[in-house]
């Protein structure tokens, strides 16, 4: 049976990879929808439709998805910038901040999104918010021995930690770079270009999930009257 939801993901990742162009230095995003793109990109590449791409990974699943697609790779130190980044979030505010990190991949994905010389981001209206921290936890990266200092420094700033766990894994959850995640739940977060240099400024962590003033390009997939449709926020 037809997922309209899949169907609407698979839609905003078909859009976003018809932005790449040939001779291309391409951010490969991670999470469900960022998947997508990365499947399309290799779909236009293996189409001749586009030439001379190569993907930076913003972690180890879209590491394999490129592999999976065709996709010659670079690491950072083989390449001066990316042309363009297509990535997913898990919150996006008026002003095209956003909370990333439910992958546990916001660092390497900063790194890799940051550097773009155009950001594509690719969500569904579910993840359009007025403020950030509505509805999604701050992902916060922490090195294992600072896990508790950390916690407690996030309670001193008004939020409630938890350390997030493993699904269908014994213990918590490892990031690529082999560090812990924090979820933190704030009320409300009025500025989040400042917290987001507190939060990182806490000795042992290594980045928070808000990414403030990055995004270029927000495409927004809805599903109206059982078909998506895709627009640009
Ligand atoms: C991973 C991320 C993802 O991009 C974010 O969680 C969105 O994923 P999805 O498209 O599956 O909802 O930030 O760290």
């Amino acid at each position: 049976m037809n997922d309209p939801v899949k169907t609407m993901k698979q839609e905003v990742g078909r859009v976003a990879a018809a932005r790449v162009q040939s001779d291309s230095i391409v951010g490969l995003g991670s999470g469900s929808t960022a998947a997508y793109a990365i499947e399309y990109i290799g779909d236009r590449l293996s189409k001749g439709e586009i030439k001379n791409i190569v993907g930076v990974p913003t972690s180890f699943q879209a590491e394999v998805l490129a592999k999976k697609f065709k996709i010659p790779l670079v690491t950072l130190d083989a390449i001066d910038h990316i042309d363009i980044a297509i990535d997913g979030a898990d919150e996006v505010d008026p002003q095209k901040n956003l909370i990333k990190g439910g992958g546990a991949a916001h660092t390497r994905e900063k790194v890799v999104d940051s550097l773009a010389n155009e950001f594509i981001v690719v969500v569904d209206d579910g993840k359009l918010v007025e403020r950030l921290g509505s509805t999604f936890l701050l992902p916060v990266e922490v090195i294992p021995m600072a896990v508790a200092p950390v916690m407690r420094s996030l309670e001193k700033l008004g939020g409630k930690p938890e350390l997030r766990m493993g699904v269908k894994k014994a213990g918590p959850v490892v990031t690529d770079q082999g560090n812990l995640v924090i979820d933190v739940k704030f009320d409300h977060i009025d500025n989040p270009g400042e917290m987001e240099k507190t939060i990182n400024n806490f000795p042992g962590v290594l980045e928070n999930g808000l990414f403030v003033g990055i995004a270029d390009i927000v495409l927004v997939g809805a599903i109206k009257d059982g078909k998506p449709e895709i627009r640009e926020f």
